[in-house]
């Protein structure tokens, strides 16, 4: 049996050149025009499945875009374990702040560059390499299925359906998920939390035509200006939420837990150099770990409206749209948040402007237990693969179908994410560490080991 590290040094060119050619392809679930793109992901997928050693490879049709799943059975004795990835990625826009081609990855500086590199196809490949590596030297340890989605990025609509659908065909013991991040690779860690989502799309209007600002400014409302009061009023100056009722069902955190999460490394300066800024804020009594990890959120994403092209117009504008979500804590529920949020904007919005809220997706927070076999095992495959014990981090982020799963499914998931803050997932210049993605292999063939033996002794 070749040792892993060598098998892992020894095909690490050919693994480069299979996942350059699934970044390849511009999956961007986002975007109708890359309809066919997300075809050609799956497929490619499927085929890299199928080399990996999988009995049983197929696309499966959603409501939305296809499912990839696969499985290898090696007995009905040994627990089986799920793993879940996405290959559907965000938008490249921007396209003149990239270096380098988005869709065209390179290896440069021992890091991976393109969109997906790190979010999620070059986490999810080291699922697939590892399954090759264990297939090939016959040490798998326990059976294995796939699900890869491709409406992650756009809020995961078409997956609850088919989850409930296919429950049988998804039976497992445990989800294992990388499409988080940790610390650093000194410093590793496990997610231990997500936080959930609500999103939305608030449209005012008012005048019935942009109007001459001379002619009627002054006397009629300008939907502009009463986005902004909507929004600024949405913050007190403790920066909480002022929607009434937001923070009934948040579970506030133990003073033990808290204190658990002071010591975790935080490097504030370094935190806010990835940001590119020279100052934090956030809700008063909290550190910037808890205004992270514990605590809701609100943020615009965006707005438009009005005038916005080159020189000036003078105008009332007809119209004001803004993109909001809001990042929730156990136990929100978005649907819920929802309710609120839409009764709190109708009742604030003053006469003269209608306005119309639109729930576009939302997910609900999810918490990983660590005293389990399966945390353990997580635990014990990062600190071997990479010499420290990795500590357990709540993370802000949000994959909403973790808590479908477990609502679905019935089955706890695992975050074994190896991305880093700098990997710029969503951003410009997105890339993955060479480092990290070879030792993200490591770590999930270890995984294996270590939670068969967890669970059959
Ligand atoms: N992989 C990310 C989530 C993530 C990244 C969690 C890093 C923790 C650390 C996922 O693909 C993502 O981007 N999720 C979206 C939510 C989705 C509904 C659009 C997010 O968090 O904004
Ligand atoms: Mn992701
Ligand atoms: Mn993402």
């Amino acid at each position: 049996m070749i040792p892993v590290k060598k098998y892992i040094e020894d095909n690490a060119e050919r693994f480069l050149e299979e996942l350059f050619a699934l970044i390849r392809i511009p999956s961007v679930s986002a975007k109708e025009e890359n309809k066919p793109d997300m075809l050609r992901a799956a497929r490619l997928i499927k085929s890299y499945l199928e080399k990996a050693g999988v009995d049983r490879a197929e696309i499966l049709p959603t409501s939305g875009n296809p499912v990839v799943f696969a499985e290898k059975i090696i007995s009905n004795k040994l627990p089986t374990v799920l793993v879940y990835g996405h290959y559907d990625v965000q938008p490249a826009e921007p396209f003149e702040l990239w270096l380098t081609d988005p869709f065209e990855p390179v290896l440069k500086d021992d890091k991976i560059w393109g969109r997906g590199a790190d979010d999620d196809k070059g986490q999810l490949f080291m699922h697939i390499k590892a399954l090759e590596y264990m297939t090939s030297a016959g040490s798998l340890p326990c059976n294995i299925k796939f699900i890869v989605e491709g409406e992650e990025e756009t809020g995961s609509a078409g997956l609850a359906g088919f989850l409930t659908d296919n429950r049988q065909m998804l039976a497992s013991d445990m989800i294992l998920i990388s499409d988080t991040t940790m610390i650093s690779t000194e410093t590793p860690s496990i997610t231990s939390g997500l936080r959930g989502l609500a999103y939305f799309q608030v449209d005012l209007s008012g005048p019935g035509r942009d109007l001459h600002s001379g002619l009627y400014g002054g006397a009629v409302i300008n939907p502009c200006n009463v986005l902004c009061s909507i929004i600024a009023s949405l913050k007190d100056s403790d920066n909480r939420i002022t929607i009434p009722g937001f923070y009934d069902d948040v579970i506030e955190c133990t003073s033990e837990e808290r204190q658990e999460m002071a010591r975790r490394p935080f490097d504030r300066a370094k935190f806010m150099n990835s940001a590119g800024v020279t100052a934090l804020s956030g809700e008063t009594g909290y550190t910037d770990i808890e205004r992270i990890g514990i605590r809701p959120t609100l943020d615009v994403n965006g707005m438009w409206g009005g005038f916005t092209g080159e020189g000036t117009k003078t105008i009332i504008p007809a119209k004001a749209s803004a993109k909001i979500s809001m990042r929730l804590v156990p136990d929100q529920k978005p649907e819920r948040i929802a309710e609120l949020f839409e009764r709190h904007i109708n009742r604030i919005t003053p006469p003269g402007v209608k306005v119309n809220v639109e729930y576009l997706h939302g997910g609900e927070a999810y918490i990983s237990p660590l005293d389990t076999p399966e945390y353990q095992a997580a635990s014990m495959a990062v600190e071997e693969s990479l010499g420290m014990k990795p500590v357990p981090v709540r993370s802000g982020g949000s994959i909403p179908v973790v808590a479908t799963f477990e609502k679905i499914l019935g089955v706890k998931s695992i975050l074994m994410g190896f991305g880093l803050e700098s990997d710029a997932i969503h951003s410009p210049n997105e890339n993955f560490p060479l480092f990290n993605f070879l030792k993200g292999i490591e770590s999930v063939i270890l995984f294996y080991k270590h939670y068969t033996k967890l669970k059959i002794s």
